[in-house]
């Protein structure tokens, strides 16, 4: 089944601290922000990539345009919902449509495949793996409870909906000026089920300087298993 991806690629990666859009920076050698888009070009049920970017990254993205077949490119908001909320009003307004952040580059085919099935069973699908720590909740540095860990999971993207629940969650939440940190939490919020698609531990976004160690670890890993 066809679907469209929304990437928000529009952040300043501000905790990476390069000074710059992290998914600029490299790795094994090419934009993080490339390996990302590497998966959805090559991914035959992708019709269309909605890539929302930062002015300030103007150059760079338009020379990597040409390049690529699928990238239709916008710009996104001082927000991530408000840059995916831009992607949504480029997107055609039927069908299954994820979103999936610039900064995961090793998402699996095989969990975005899930991912759009379900979706298209239940109209909203995230990817998330189980919580392998002990979580407490802390209060002032005390502990107030320790959480039932068999509940908790630990959420990812891609997120994958019907057009027409996420754009009725992104409308409902701009209208309440409610901030949520992802998709599913605006369609919770207006009341529709989403589905747990289990993805895998490598599905990491690269958010700090460590996890680019972990992420040459990954592709080490990649490269050994497929001989690549
Ligand atoms: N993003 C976006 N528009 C924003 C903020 C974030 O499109 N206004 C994108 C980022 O480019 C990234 C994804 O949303 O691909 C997830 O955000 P995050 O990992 O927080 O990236 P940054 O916001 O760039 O990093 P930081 O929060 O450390 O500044
Ligand atoms: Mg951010």
């Amino acid at each position: 089944m066809n679907y469209q991806v929304i990437i928000p690629a529009a952040g300043s990666g501000k905790r990476m601290g390069a000074g710059y859009n992290k998914l600029l920076m490299n790795l094994a050698g090419r934009p993080i922000i490339l390996h990302t888009l590497d998966v959805f070009e090559k991914d035959s049920s992708c019709s269309r990539i909605i890539l929302v970017i930062h002015s300030d990254d103007d150059s760079f993205f338009a020379e990597i345009q040409s390049h690529y077949t699928k990238i239709h490119i916008v710009y996104g908001g001082s927000e991530r919902q408000y840059s995916v909320y831009n992607g949504l009003k480029a997107a055609e307004t039927e069908g299954i449509i994820l979103v999936h952040d610039g900064a995961r580059p090793f998402i699996r085919p095989e969990t975005i495949s899930h991912l759009v099935q379900s979706a298209s069973e239940c109209g909203a699908a995230i990817a998330a793996v189980p919580v392998k720590d002990t979580i407490k909740k802390v209060i002032d540095f005390e502990v107030i409870e320790t959480v039932d860990r068999s509940s908790l999971w630990q959420v990812q993207t891609p997120q994958a909906f019907r057009f027409s629940v996420l754009q009725s969650a992104h409308e409902q939440a701009q209208k309440e000026q409610f901030l949520g940190t992802d998709e599913a939490s605006l369609v919770e919020k207006n009341g529709h089920v989403v589905k747990i698609v289990e993805s895998d531990y490598d599905n990491i976004k690269l958010t700090t300087p460590e996890d680019l160690y972990f992420a040459e670890a990954i592709i080490n890993k990649r490269n050994q298993k497929y001989g690549l």
